[in-house]
């Protein structure tokens, strides 16, 4: 049987998991969001008051972890061993950190691998930086989502004031920038749009016209 992979990239909040999500549940689809890995990661090196430049420190406990998905209720949850971390990974510390750990070599290294494998036997659609660049570099469809930096900063304020979170909206703004930044100027697979990628500037669109988008693009990729 043929296997369908695709491949969703973009900057910070552009909307990503938010469709993945949709349009994977809607197909059939696995989906794996490659950001809660390296979240994860960074979270292994705050749990052990490691620093987050310590790269053999990090590979060594990350190697004596497993990272996994779960669905619990229809959603997706991710697992560090046998806890739930789907909401310790999402905190401002780990947000701000992620970058750092993201641009080790031998973390990469692991959390690449790790994604073939789960993407190994499923159709899937997978979210992150390097996605059509690195990781999944023959998939079907490939997507760069962008919106402006205002939009998208916005974007997660709403997301968490509907979660009972206040954080400054300029404060989101400016961590969307710098992360960013770090992300498209790391050396090891930088946050860049694949050469055969579609881009898609969603400033504008709605999350359901994003979703139809990206669903026609596969259907029209399908073979049978
Ligand atoms: O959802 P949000 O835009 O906040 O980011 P995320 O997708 O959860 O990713 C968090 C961080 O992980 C990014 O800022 C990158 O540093 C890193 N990341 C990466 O390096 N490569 C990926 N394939 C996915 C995420
Ligand atoms: O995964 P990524 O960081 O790219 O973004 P996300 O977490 O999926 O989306 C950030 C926020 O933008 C979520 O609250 C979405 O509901 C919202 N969003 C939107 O308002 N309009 C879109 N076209 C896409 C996402």
């Amino acid at each position: 049987m043929y296997l369908m992979q695709v491949a969703i990239d973009g900057p910070a909040s552009a909307g990503k998991s938010t469709v993945a999500k949709i349009v994977a549940k809607n197909l059939s689809f696995i989906y794996i969001d490659t950001g809660a890995m390296y979240r994860t990661c960074t979270l292994i090196a705050r749990d052990n008051q490691v620093d987050y430049g310590d790269e053999a420190e990090i590979l060594k406990l990350i190697d004596q972890s497993t990272i996994s998905f779960k669905n619990k209720a229809g959603e997706q949850k991710v697992y560090l061993n046998d806890k739930d971390v789907s909401l310790a990974i999402r905190t401002p510390e780990i947000t701000e950190n992620v970058s750092q750990v993201s641009a080790l070599a031998g973390v990469r290294q692991k959390m690449v691998e790790l994604q073939r494998e789960m993407a190994g036997k499923n159709n899937v659609i997978m979210d992150g930086r390097d996605i059509g660049t690195t990781v999944l570099p023959n998939a079907d469809v490939k997507i760069f989502l962008i919106a402006s930096v205002e939009s998208r900063a916005k974007r997660r304020f709403l997301d968490f004031q509907e979660k009972g979170i206040h954080q400054d909206l300029k404060d989101i703004e400016h961590d969307i920038e710098v992360r960013d930044y770090k992300d498209s100027h790391r050396e090891i697979s930088p946050l860049k749009k694949a050469a055969d990628a579609i881009e898609l500037d969603t400033t504008n669109m709605s999350i359901d016209e994003v979703v139809a988008k990206i669903t026609n693009l596969i259907e029209k990729n399908q073979k049978n």
